[in-house]
């Protein structure tokens, strides 16, 4: 009936979340509210987790990628469930280091890190970097040898891959900012020199092809291409290969006309691959990292909204206005990426009207839904929008000086705050007047 597994309606005809009432969360917490299911967050790392052991016999690492939603509390339970972390900034280091997250199991990306973000992530011992370009390396070897450690790290390749997503999340094509390419030995010329360097390791490779991607092929090429390349460097630099990092990207359902392949089914193809390459090119199997995160985190988040004012303008469109908006979602405003939604006061009724759903800056892109289907609306309604649990508060602003809602994780019919709402006290507490 829903986009996400875990939704129900009660007996109330709510929507109902982790064994809570949707329009009681509301009333507790406020609108607009993030509400992030834990139990099946929890769950959606266990499939990744699972894949490992069922097709590389447990020798991998799961590592949650911290943009799609990153707090103290999610890095907790990707924690709890046995992850690591992928980070791809000085804040999200600092938030898994707070969190508590073992350094080893850490990974640091990024295309332009600042000496102060690598000094960071050498002196807490992160496990490894992904370096991404020449002038990173240059000046990780220095920091490392500063602090008299060698330095685990990969790199980040461009495998050349299409991956058929929106052209601003795809990443693996030569024509990209992130990392260094395979077809014009750049990637091979990287892989020369830190091997000649001191206070580096080179031990595994990285590559990530996109995001939101439905096929199984452009992973199953570039799975292949890696392992290739990790051939390569065997072959001609005496290189080996410990780690291949295959990335995150697996897509989700947004709406009933995504239709994602099931996790398990990618990483059984990828497997195959992996293995088939490492015996023609005599290789043994790496360890196998990857980094979901929309996967892991999207399914598990709502948001919910009150409904405001409607305008039925006649023969045009008829809009449905929320407490929220780009602010806390600004994905429709740089995607016109889809949604689907509930009036979580009326779940169980038909959708029978055609709105868009607008939010409330000043900024007519400002929908959070176009021309989608939906039970009647009525203000004062508590409108849920499904599958918010990634880039939306990782990705949200203070546009037009609005404070950034509460998160809410549920389970079990219980329910706690652990991102506080923002208040205005809290928008003005870096100005100097
Ligand atoms: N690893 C690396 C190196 C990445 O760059 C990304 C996403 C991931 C893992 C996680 O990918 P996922 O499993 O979440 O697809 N803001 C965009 C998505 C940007 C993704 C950036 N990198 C959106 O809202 O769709």
């Amino acid at each position: 009936m829903f986009v996400s597994e875990n939704l129900t309606v009660n007996e109330k005809n709510h929507l109902a979340i982790g064994g809570c009432d949707t329009v009681e969360l509301a009333k507790e917490f406020a609108t607009p509210l993030y509400v992030i299911d834990e139990d099946l967050f929890r769950k959606n790392c266990r499939v990744y987790k699972d894949a490992i052991d069922k097709y590389y016999d447990g020798n991998g690492l799961v590592l949650y990628a911290n943009k799609a939603l990153c707090t103290m509390y999610t890095c907790k339970l990707a924690m709890e469930e046995g992850l690591g972390a992928d980070v791809v900034s000085g804040g999200e280091l600092y938030t898994a280091i707070k969190a508590g997250f073992p350094m080893d199991k850490i990974y640091f990306h990024g295309n332009n890190k600042t000496d102060e973000e690598l000094e960071m992530a050498v002196s807490n011992g992160v496990g490894h970097i992904i370096v991404d370009n020449m002038y990173e390396l240059t000046r990780l070897n220095d920091i490392a040898k500063s602090h008299g450690v060698v330095q685990n790290i990969m790199f980040r390749i461009k495998p050349g891959v299409d991956a058929h997503t929106h052209s601003f999340i795809q990443t693996g094509q030569i024509d990209s900012k992130f990392g260094v390419a395979l077809e014009n030995g750049e990637a091979f010329e990287i892989y020369k020199a830190a091997h000649e360097m001191s206070n580096v390791n080179p031990d595994g490779l990285h590559c990530h092809i996109g995001s939101q991607i439905f096929d199984v092929e452009p992973f199953v090429k570039a799975a292949e291409i890696m392992m290739n390349f990790a051939g390569d460097l065997k072959d001609k630099l005496g290189l080996a290969i410990k780690k291949l990092n295959l990335g995150g990207g697996y897509g989700i359902r947004y709406t009933e006309n995504d239709d994602p392949v099931p996790y398990d089914e990618y990483i059984k193809h990828v497997s195959d691959i992996v293995k088939d390459t490492a015996k023609k090119r005599g290789l043994n199997v790496p360890m196998i990292l990857m980094e979901p995160g929309r996967s892991i985190s999207a399914p598990a988040g709502i948001t919910l909204y009150t409904v405001g004012g409607i305008k039925d303008i006649k023969n045009v469109r008829k809009y449905v206005s929320v407490d929220g908006g780009m602010g806390d979602n600004p994905r429709y405003i740089l995607y016109e990426s889809e949604y689907s939604a509930v009036v979580a006061n009326k779940a169980g009724d038909e959708k029978t009207d055609k709105v868009t759903v607008a939010g409330k800056c000043c900024e007519s892109g400002d929908l959070l839904l176009k021309d989608a289907m939906l039970q009647p609306a009525e203000s004062g309604d508590i409108l849920a929008v499904l599958a918010t649990g990634a880039y939306n508060y990782s990705m949200a602003s203070n546009y037009n000086r609005i404070p950034r809602p509460a998160i809410v994780a549920v389970s079990g019919g219980n329910a706690k705050v652990i991102v506080k709402r923002e208040t205005y006290e809290d928008i003005i507490k870096n100005d100097v007047l």
